[in-house]
Protein backbone atom coordinates (compact mmCIF):
# COMPACT_ATOMS: atom_id res chain seq x y z
CA UNK A 1 0.00 0.00 0.00
CA UNK A 2 1.30 3.39 -0.79
CA UNK A 3 0.72 6.42 1.62
CA UNK A 4 -0.18 9.76 0.61
CA UNK A 5 1.23 12.51 3.03
CA UNK A 6 -1.29 15.44 2.65
CA UNK A 7 -0.96 19.02 5.00
CA UNK A 8 -4.28 20.40 5.05
CA UNK A 9 -4.24 24.36 4.46
CA UNK A 10 -6.60 27.25 4.27
CA UNK A 11 -10.41 26.68 4.59
CA UNK A 12 -10.83 23.33 6.54
CA UNK A 13 -14.42 23.02 5.75
CA UNK A 14 -14.08 23.91 2.10
CA UNK A 15 -11.18 21.47 1.51
CA UNK A 16 -10.38 19.29 -1.34
CA UNK A 17 -7.64 17.46 0.44
CA UNK A 18 -10.08 16.80 3.32
CA UNK A 19 -12.60 15.60 1.11
CA UNK A 20 -10.30 12.85 -0.15
CA UNK A 21 -9.13 11.90 3.28
CA UNK A 22 -13.12 11.27 4.11
CA UNK A 23 -13.56 9.60 0.81
CA UNK A 24 -11.14 6.91 1.79
CA UNK A 25 -12.86 6.06 5.11
CA UNK A 26 -16.25 6.29 3.47
CA UNK A 27 -15.09 3.56 1.35
CA UNK A 28 -13.49 1.42 3.92
CA UNK A 29 -9.76 2.69 3.77
CA UNK A 30 -7.49 4.01 6.85
CA UNK A 31 -5.92 7.70 7.36
CA UNK A 32 -4.20 9.04 9.82
CA UNK A 33 -5.65 12.20 11.29
CA UNK A 34 -3.87 14.53 14.30
CA UNK A 35 -5.99 15.15 17.45
CA UNK A 36 -5.26 17.44 20.37
CA UNK A 37 -3.85 14.24 22.68
CA UNK A 38 -1.75 12.33 19.98
CA UNK A 39 -2.30 10.99 16.25
CA UNK A 40 -5.41 8.86 15.55
CA UNK A 41 -5.25 5.92 12.92
CA UNK A 42 -8.60 6.11 11.71
CA UNK A 43 -11.64 3.93 9.99
CA UNK A 44 -15.11 4.23 9.75
CA UNK A 45 -16.26 2.75 13.28
CA UNK A 46 -19.73 1.70 11.45
CA UNK A 47 -18.03 -0.76 9.58
CA UNK A 48 -16.74 -3.74 10.93
CA UNK A 49 -14.29 -4.32 7.98
CA UNK A 50 -12.80 -1.10 8.34
CA UNK A 51 -12.53 -1.33 11.97
CA UNK A 52 -11.19 -4.69 11.55
CA UNK A 53 -8.13 -3.31 9.39
CA UNK A 54 -7.06 -0.86 12.24
CA UNK A 55 -6.30 -4.04 13.99
CA UNK A 56 -3.68 -5.29 11.38
CA UNK A 57 -2.18 -1.87 10.81
CA UNK A 58 -1.27 -1.85 14.31
CA UNK A 59 -0.58 -4.97 15.45
CA UNK A 60 -3.10 -4.93 17.77
CA UNK A 61 -4.67 -7.73 19.90
CA UNK A 62 -8.55 -7.98 18.71
CA UNK A 63 -9.80 -7.71 21.72
CA UNK A 64 -8.82 -4.46 22.56
CA UNK A 65 -11.69 -1.98 21.78
CA UNK A 66 -11.70 1.64 19.82
CA UNK A 67 -12.64 4.89 20.67
CA UNK A 68 -15.11 6.51 18.18
CA UNK A 69 -14.59 9.82 17.55
CA UNK A 70 -17.60 11.95 16.65
CA UNK A 71 -17.82 15.61 15.71
CA UNK A 72 -20.57 16.50 18.09
CA UNK A 73 -21.30 15.43 21.51
CA UNK A 74 -24.99 15.05 20.50
CA UNK A 75 -24.01 12.21 18.29
CA UNK A 76 -23.55 10.05 21.04
CA UNK A 77 -27.10 9.15 21.16
CA UNK A 78 -26.99 7.13 17.69
CA UNK A 79 -24.43 5.08 19.04
CA UNK A 80 -24.66 4.73 23.16
CA UNK A 81 -27.16 5.05 25.78
CA UNK A 82 -26.31 8.47 26.89
CA UNK A 83 -27.93 9.88 30.20
CA UNK A 84 -27.37 13.18 32.14
CA UNK A 85 -24.00 12.33 33.27
CA UNK A 86 -22.66 11.96 30.14
CA UNK A 87 -24.15 15.20 29.38
CA UNK A 88 -23.00 16.79 32.09
CA UNK A 89 -19.15 16.11 31.35
CA UNK A 90 -19.99 16.71 27.31
CA UNK A 91 -20.84 20.21 28.39
CA UNK A 92 -17.94 20.47 30.21
CA UNK A 93 -15.29 18.93 28.52
CA UNK A 94 -16.12 18.34 25.17
CA UNK A 95 -14.92 18.80 22.33
CA UNK A 96 -11.97 18.27 24.35
CA UNK A 97 -9.69 15.23 25.08
CA UNK A 98 -12.45 13.10 27.12
CA UNK A 99 -13.59 9.54 25.94
CA UNK A 100 -16.80 8.29 27.84
CA UNK A 101 -17.06 4.66 27.82
CA UNK A 102 -21.19 3.51 28.06
CA UNK A 103 -23.96 0.77 27.13
CA UNK A 104 -23.37 0.52 23.55
CA UNK A 105 -26.12 0.64 20.90
CA UNK A 106 -26.17 -2.04 18.17
CA UNK A 107 -25.05 0.27 15.54
CA UNK A 108 -21.23 -0.13 17.11
CA UNK A 109 -19.79 -3.49 15.35
CA UNK A 110 -18.87 -5.92 17.85
CA UNK A 111 -15.21 -5.44 15.48
CA UNK A 112 -14.69 -1.63 17.27
CA UNK A 113 -16.32 -2.37 20.50
CA UNK A 114 -13.38 -5.67 20.80
CA UNK A 115 -16.58 -8.07 21.66
CA UNK A 116 -17.65 -5.08 24.76
CA UNK A 117 -21.26 -4.43 25.36
CA UNK A 118 -19.82 -0.97 25.92
CA UNK A 119 -18.38 1.67 24.06
CA UNK A 120 -16.10 4.08 24.19
CA UNK A 121 -16.76 7.66 22.47
CA UNK A 122 -14.64 11.12 22.53
CA UNK A 123 -15.41 14.33 20.47
CA UNK A 124 -12.13 16.19 19.94
CA UNK A 125 -11.01 19.69 19.87
CA UNK A 126 -8.53 19.30 17.23
CA UNK A 127 -10.37 21.35 14.32
CA UNK A 128 -8.84 19.06 11.43
CA UNK A 129 -10.16 15.58 13.43
CA UNK A 130 -13.58 16.92 13.86
CA UNK A 131 -13.81 18.71 10.21
CA UNK A 132 -12.80 15.15 8.45
CA UNK A 133 -15.52 13.48 10.85
CA UNK A 134 -18.42 15.44 10.20
CA UNK A 135 -17.27 15.85 6.62
CA UNK A 136 -17.17 11.49 6.81
CA UNK A 137 -20.97 12.09 8.81
CA UNK A 138 -20.15 8.53 10.54
CA UNK A 139 -18.04 8.59 13.67
CA UNK A 140 -14.03 7.23 13.13
CA UNK A 141 -12.75 4.79 15.07
CA UNK A 142 -9.39 5.44 15.88
CA UNK A 143 -6.69 3.75 18.41
CA UNK A 144 -3.51 6.33 18.90
CA UNK A 145 -1.04 5.93 15.51
CA UNK A 146 1.72 3.71 16.84
CA UNK A 147 2.34 0.05 16.41
CA UNK A 148 1.03 -2.00 18.85
CA UNK A 149 3.09 -1.25 22.38
CA UNK A 150 4.70 1.68 21.10
CA UNK A 151 5.02 5.13 22.55
CA UNK A 152 1.90 7.46 20.82
CA UNK A 153 2.85 9.27 18.66
CA UNK A 154 2.89 12.85 18.90
CA UNK A 155 4.27 14.24 15.66
CA UNK A 156 4.19 13.29 12.20
CA UNK A 157 7.84 12.30 11.75
CA UNK A 158 6.95 9.30 14.02
CA UNK A 159 3.99 8.34 12.42
CA UNK A 160 5.67 7.79 9.40
CA UNK A 161 8.24 5.84 11.39
CA UNK A 162 5.24 3.09 12.22
CA UNK A 163 3.00 3.58 9.24
CA UNK A 164 4.43 3.97 6.01
CA UNK A 165 2.95 2.24 3.76
CA UNK A 166 -0.05 0.79 6.14
CA UNK A 167 -2.58 3.09 5.79
CA UNK A 168 -3.84 4.91 2.93
CA UNK A 169 -3.23 8.69 3.80
CA UNK A 170 -1.73 10.31 6.73
CA UNK A 171 -2.61 13.90 7.52
CA UNK A 172 0.16 16.10 8.49
CA UNK A 173 -1.40 18.29 11.64
CA UNK A 174 2.00 19.58 13.39
CA UNK A 175 3.13 18.93 16.52
CA UNK A 176 -0.44 17.39 19.29
CA UNK A 177 -0.67 20.39 21.58
CA UNK A 178 -1.17 17.75 24.70
CA UNK A 179 0.80 14.75 23.47
CA UNK A 180 -0.82 12.18 26.37
CA UNK A 181 -3.85 10.75 24.96
CA UNK A 182 -7.29 11.21 26.40
CA UNK A 183 -9.03 10.88 29.93
CA UNK A 184 -10.99 7.73 29.74
CA UNK A 185 -14.03 7.70 32.58
CA UNK A 186 -16.91 4.59 32.79
CA UNK A 187 -19.80 6.00 33.60
CA UNK A 188 -21.20 3.63 36.58
CA UNK A 189 -24.68 5.07 37.36
CA UNK A 190 -26.00 8.69 38.25
CA UNK A 191 -22.88 11.66 38.91
CA UNK A 192 -20.61 8.31 39.59
CA UNK A 193 -17.70 7.47 36.72
CA UNK A 194 -14.31 5.17 37.42
CA UNK A 195 -11.59 6.17 36.19
CA UNK A 196 -10.12 3.51 33.80
CA UNK A 197 -7.31 6.05 32.32
CA UNK A 198 -5.99 9.43 33.60
CA UNK A 199 -5.47 11.91 31.26
CA UNK A 200 -5.75 16.42 30.61
CA UNK A 201 -8.88 16.65 31.76
CA UNK A 202 -7.85 15.82 35.79
CA UNK A 203 -9.87 13.70 38.96
CA UNK A 204 -10.30 17.32 40.17
CA UNK A 205 -11.90 18.54 36.73
CA UNK A 206 -14.15 16.07 36.87
CA UNK A 207 -15.07 15.47 40.52
CA UNK A 208 -15.82 19.59 40.55
CA UNK A 209 -19.16 19.28 38.57
CA UNK A 210 -20.16 17.10 41.48
CA UNK A 211 -19.19 13.52 39.71
CA UNK A 212 -18.11 11.02 42.14
CA UNK A 213 -14.99 9.75 40.54
CA UNK A 214 -13.27 5.91 41.46
CA UNK A 215 -10.08 5.53 40.16
CA UNK A 216 -9.88 2.02 38.98
CA UNK A 217 -6.59 -0.14 40.44
CA UNK A 218 -4.50 -0.74 37.15
CA UNK A 219 -4.35 3.15 36.68
CA UNK A 220 -1.39 2.75 39.69
CA UNK A 221 -0.67 -0.60 40.43
CA UNK A 222 0.36 -3.55 38.56
CA UNK A 223 -2.49 -5.74 37.25
CA UNK A 224 -2.29 -8.77 40.00
CA UNK A 225 -1.98 -12.62 38.36
CA UNK A 226 -5.55 -13.49 37.54
CA UNK A 227 -6.89 -9.80 37.95
CA UNK A 228 -9.39 -8.37 35.43
CA UNK A 229 -8.84 -5.02 33.27
CA UNK A 230 -11.74 -2.99 33.25
CA UNK A 231 -9.63 -1.63 30.50
CA UNK A 232 -8.57 -4.35 27.98
CA UNK A 233 -5.47 -1.72 26.68
CA UNK A 234 -4.19 -2.07 30.27
CA UNK A 235 -3.04 -5.72 30.21
CA UNK A 236 -0.66 -4.83 28.01
CA UNK A 237 2.76 -3.84 28.20
CA UNK A 238 2.72 -0.28 26.66
CA UNK A 239 4.37 3.30 25.31
CA UNK A 240 7.55 0.99 25.84
CA UNK A 241 10.96 2.05 24.67
CA UNK A 242 13.28 -0.96 22.90
CA UNK A 243 15.74 -0.02 26.17
CA UNK A 244 14.83 -0.92 29.32
CA UNK A 245 14.05 2.33 30.87
CA UNK A 246 14.34 2.83 35.12
CA UNK A 247 12.14 5.55 36.74
CA UNK A 248 13.64 6.86 39.62
CA UNK A 249 12.49 8.35 42.80
CA UNK A 250 14.63 10.39 44.33
CA UNK A 251 16.50 13.74 44.16
CA UNK A 252 19.46 14.71 41.33
CA UNK A 253 22.09 14.20 43.30
CA UNK A 254 21.07 10.92 44.70
CA UNK A 255 20.08 9.83 41.52
CA UNK A 256 23.71 10.76 39.63
CA UNK A 257 25.30 8.73 42.12
CA UNK A 258 23.12 5.74 41.99
CA UNK A 259 23.43 5.83 38.16
CA UNK A 260 27.27 5.73 38.44
CA UNK A 261 27.20 3.04 40.72
CA UNK A 262 25.09 1.34 38.30
CA UNK A 263 27.33 2.01 35.60
CA UNK A 264 25.29 0.70 32.37
CA UNK A 265 27.40 1.55 29.80
CA UNK A 266 25.84 3.73 27.23
CA UNK A 267 22.94 5.62 29.16
CA UNK A 268 20.55 8.50 28.67
CA UNK A 269 18.91 10.38 31.33
CA UNK A 270 15.42 12.30 31.46
CA UNK A 271 16.02 15.22 33.53
CA UNK A 272 14.38 18.02 34.34
CA UNK A 273 15.79 21.10 33.11
CA UNK A 274 17.18 22.57 36.12
CA UNK A 275 19.18 19.84 36.81
CA UNK A 276 20.22 18.97 33.14
CA UNK A 277 23.72 21.01 33.83
CA UNK A 278 24.35 18.61 36.97
CA UNK A 279 23.56 15.26 35.08
CA UNK A 280 26.08 16.61 32.22
CA UNK A 281 29.03 17.73 34.19
CA UNK A 282 28.34 14.83 36.94
CA UNK A 283 27.86 11.87 34.24
CA UNK A 284 29.67 13.55 31.31
CA UNK A 285 29.56 9.71 29.19
CA UNK A 286 25.38 9.71 29.30
CA UNK A 287 23.11 11.41 27.06
CA UNK A 288 21.02 13.84 28.83
CA UNK A 289 17.37 15.07 28.04
CA UNK A 290 15.16 17.76 28.45
CA UNK A 291 12.18 17.05 30.22
CA UNK A 292 11.02 20.47 30.68
CA UNK A 293 10.63 22.31 34.22
CA UNK A 294 10.28 20.22 37.58
CA UNK A 295 6.86 22.53 37.87
CA UNK A 296 6.06 22.19 34.19
CA UNK A 297 3.89 19.20 33.85
CA UNK A 298 2.61 20.54 30.43
CA UNK A 299 5.82 20.67 28.98
CA UNK A 300 6.21 17.32 30.63
CA UNK A 301 3.65 15.78 29.28
CA UNK A 302 4.00 17.03 25.41
CA UNK A 303 7.63 16.13 25.85
CA UNK A 304 7.26 12.74 27.13
CA UNK A 305 6.31 10.40 24.32
CA UNK A 306 8.59 12.56 21.91
CA UNK A 307 11.69 12.20 23.98
CA UNK A 308 10.96 8.22 24.37
CA UNK A 309 10.81 7.71 20.48
CA UNK A 310 13.72 9.98 19.82
CA UNK A 311 16.01 8.29 22.46
CA UNK A 312 14.89 4.58 21.26
CA UNK A 313 16.35 5.79 17.56
CA UNK A 314 20.17 5.85 19.06
CA UNK A 315 19.81 1.96 21.14
CA UNK A 316 20.98 2.43 24.66
CA UNK A 317 21.86 0.05 26.98
CA UNK A 318 19.00 1.72 29.91
CA UNK A 319 17.20 4.88 29.73
CA UNK A 320 16.77 6.63 33.33
CA UNK A 321 14.18 9.16 34.12
CA UNK A 322 12.41 10.73 37.27
CA UNK A 323 9.23 9.47 38.85
CA UNK A 324 6.84 11.55 37.94
CA UNK A 325 4.32 13.15 41.01
CA UNK A 326 0.89 11.40 40.80
CA UNK A 327 -0.94 14.98 41.42
CA UNK A 328 -3.32 16.47 38.45
CA UNK A 329 -2.07 16.09 35.27
CA UNK A 330 0.94 14.11 36.96
CA UNK A 331 -0.74 10.98 37.46
CA UNK A 332 -1.30 10.74 33.27
CA UNK A 333 2.46 11.25 33.46
CA UNK A 334 2.69 8.59 36.34
CA UNK A 335 0.33 6.00 34.39
CA UNK A 336 2.33 6.01 30.99
CA UNK A 337 5.74 6.03 32.31
CA UNK A 338 5.22 2.97 35.21
CA UNK A 339 4.06 1.06 31.97
CA UNK A 340 6.74 2.43 29.71
CA UNK A 341 9.10 1.85 32.64
CA UNK A 342 7.45 -1.97 33.03
CA UNK A 343 6.93 -1.07 36.32
CA UNK A 344 10.60 -0.77 37.04
CA UNK A 345 11.18 1.68 40.15
CA UNK A 346 13.95 2.56 42.29
CA UNK A 347 13.04 4.24 44.98
CA UNK A 348 16.35 6.04 46.81
O1 LIG B 1 -6.49 10.49 23.01
C1 LIG B 1 -6.92 9.39 22.65
O2 LIG B 1 -7.79 8.79 23.30
C2 LIG B 1 -6.35 8.78 21.38
C3 LIG B 1 -6.73 9.69 20.20
C4 LIG B 1 -6.33 9.13 18.87
O3 LIG B 1 -8.10 9.95 20.26
N1 LIG B 1 -6.79 7.45 21.19
C5 LIG B 1 -6.32 6.42 21.94
O4 LIG B 1 -6.82 5.17 21.56
O5 LIG B 1 -5.55 6.55 22.86
P1 LIG B 1 -6.12 3.81 22.06
O6 LIG B 1 -6.87 2.75 21.31
O7 LIG B 1 -4.68 3.85 21.84
O8 LIG B 1 -6.50 3.71 23.56
C6 LIG B 1 -7.86 3.53 23.91
C7 LIG B 1 -7.99 2.81 25.21
C8 LIG B 1 -7.52 1.37 25.17
O9 LIG B 1 -6.77 1.13 26.34
C9 LIG B 1 -8.81 0.57 25.17
O10 LIG B 1 -8.66 -0.66 25.82
C10 LIG B 1 -9.74 1.50 25.93
O11 LIG B 1 -9.39 2.78 25.50
N2 LIG B 1 -11.16 1.28 25.57
C11 LIG B 1 -11.75 1.43 24.37
N3 LIG B 1 -13.05 1.07 24.42
C12 LIG B 1 -13.29 0.71 25.69
C13 LIG B 1 -14.45 0.21 26.37
N4 LIG B 1 -15.59 0.03 25.76
N5 LIG B 1 -14.31 -0.06 27.70
C14 LIG B 1 -13.15 0.13 28.33
N6 LIG B 1 -12.01 0.56 27.74
C15 LIG B 1 -12.08 0.85 26.43
MG1 LIG C 1 -2.72 3.55 22.23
Amino acid sequence: MVTEIIKIEGNIHDNTSLDRAAKIIKNGGLVVFPTETVYGLGADATSEEAAGKIYNAKGRPSDNPLIIHIADPRWADEYAYTDSTYYRLAEHFMPGPLTVVMRSRDTVPQKTRGGLDTVAVRCPSNEVARALIEKCGVPIAAPSANLSGSPSPTTVSHVIDDMLDRVDMIIDGGDSSFGLESTIVKIDGEDKVTLLRPGKITIEDISSLGIEVTVADAVVDKLGEGEVALSPGMKYRHYAPKAPLVLIDGGMSETANYIKAENHGNIAIIAFSEDVPYFEKELPDAAVYNFSCKSDLEGQAHTIFYLLREIDKKQYDKIYAPLPQKEGIGLALFNRMIRAAAHQIIKL
